[in-house]
Formats: structure tokens, sequence, C-alpha cells
């Protein structure tokens, strides 16, 4: 197993609770794949190094506020980390997963892929981004063994509330929330059947459905008044 993110202490950390409780070898890279330089030096071990037989691209980011307001900088590497990594990360397992004739990607996507994301509208639009480039890529590859499920889970409490902002997630009730756990064993079940999209909670299944029915207008106004933070000018 590899193991990157960018803080290698904790990674050290994980690494050796997993070598310890299962019995396996674990390398971490310690690498931020919001950096072009970092990406090319990753794809390049997945390349030459690591013979992966399940990628998972999980590392995203997202932040919250009027587009207009936010610092550039921030939103273009928004699109380095949550597109141009998972992209580049990707291209370079494929070629030997189809050599081998199985494989499986596993790419983080979110609910915030379906309806319009206002206030959040850089993730979201890289959500959807994950989830098209996911399922189209699913259906190059149907027949060679190799299979990429877009996981597009609704609230999660993880790290991701603190990284973008705790009131961000105010509007969200309670009951809305799903444990990382629980979308991790969901996700890891589909991703092993080779499903092309997955999300996981039967609540989210229901509210992924009535948003696909719902007429965009419908959806615009609901997206609106549920969106994080100031919604207008
Ligand atoms: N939480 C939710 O409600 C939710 C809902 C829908 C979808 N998702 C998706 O689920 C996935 C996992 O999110 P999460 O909630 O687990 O987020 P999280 O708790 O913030 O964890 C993000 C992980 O990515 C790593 N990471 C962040 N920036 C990185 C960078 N520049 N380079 C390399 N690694 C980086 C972090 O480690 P370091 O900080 O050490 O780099 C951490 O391990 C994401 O794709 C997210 O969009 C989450």
């Amino acid at each position: 197993m590899v193991l990157v993110a960018r803080n290698r202490e904790r990674l050290q950390v994980l690494a050796e609770r997993l070598q310890r409780e299962h019995n396996i070898e674990v390398q971490v890279a310690a690498a931020d794949l919001s950096n072009p330089d970092d990406i090319v030096e990753i794809a390049q071990k997945i390349g030459n190094q690591w013979p992966l037989d399940l990628l998972i691209n999980n590392a995203s980011i997202g932040s919250v506020g009027l587009f207009h307001r936010q610092p550039v900088a921030a939103e273009t590497a928004q699109i380095e980390l949550n597109v141009v990594a998972l992209v580049q990360l990707t291209h370079a397992v494929v070629p030997h997963m189809v050599a081998a004739g199985h494989g499986t990607i596993m790419n983080l996507s979110s609910l915030s892929a379906l309806p319009p994301s206002p206030c959040s509208a850089i993730y979201g639009a890289t959500k959807a981004f994950v989830t098209s480039f996911s399922e189209s890529l699913h259906t190059e590859l149907s027949d060679t063994g190799v299979t990429v499920t877009a996981v597009m889970p609704g609230a999660v409490r993880t790290e991701f509330q603190q990284r973008v902002g705790e009131h961000a997630f105010d509007k969200v009730p309670e009951r809305a929330w799903m444990s990382a756990d629980a979308v991790a064993v969901s996700a890891l079940s589909a991703a092993a059947r080779g499903d092309a999209l997955h999300i996981p909670g039967r609540k989210y299944q229901a509210v992924a459905a009535a948003a696909h029915l719902m007429p965009r207008a419908l959806l615009r106004t609901l997206a609106r008044r549920t969106a994080p933070g100031q919604t207008s000018i």
C-alpha cells in the first residue's frame, strides 16, 4: 500500500498502524497534489515503481463564498488538486492495469456534482468533472477488466469541515451526516463490484433520484436556499 498526502508525520503514524494491524507493507510519499511538480513525481512513481491494482483518488479541497471574492490562486489550486492531479494519476495507472487485465480506480466525487453549487462553484464544478470523467472512462475500459467508480457522498464528518470552515455546514441537519467509516465501507464494496457510480446511503440515493427528476430552475432555487454562507452580493 502507498499512502500519499502532505503531512509526512501523520502518514508515518497511519502506515505503522496499518502494518501492525494488517501485516502489510506500507510506503508513504509526502506530496502536495496541488503542486504540478509533485503531481508529476507521484505520476512517474505510479508509472515506474508502484504496480497498483487499486488507485483511490481521494484528496480534495473546497472553498465557500462568492466566487469573485475568493483569491483566484486558491480557486485554481482547487482545480489542480481535485481535477488535474486525479487525471494525471489515473493516466499513469491505466496502461499498467489494462496490460494486467484487471484494476480498480475509485474517484471521490460528491453529491455536489449534481445540482448547481452557488458559493461553492469551483468545488461543485470539479466534482461534476470527476463524475463525468470517471463514468466516461468506466465505459471506455468496459472490455479490459479495469473499472472506474465515481463515489458521490453527501455530508460526511471529516476534517473537510474544519478546512473549509465550520459555518459552511450550518445548514446541514444533524440527521444528514454520515460517518467516514460507513462511506468508506460502502464505497469500497461498490468499487469491488465495479459499479460506475455510487452514492453511499439510501437517504442520499433518494435525494439524487429527486434531483434528477427536478427541473433545473427549481434545483437552482433550492441550491440558492441551501447554499453555504452568503448567496447574494
Ligand atoms: N466530507 C464530506 O462531507 C465530503 C462530501 C462529499 C465528498 N467528499 C470528498 O471525499 C474526499 C475525501 O474528503 P474528506 O472529507 O476525507 O477530506 P479531509 O478530511 O479534508 O481529508 C483530505 C485528505 O486529503 C489530503 N490532502 C488535502 N490536500 C492535499 C494536497 N494538496 N495534496 C495531497 N494530499 C492532500 C489530506 O492530507 P494532508 O492535509 O496531510 O495533505 C487528507 O488526508 C474528497 O474528495 C471530498 O471532496 C467529502
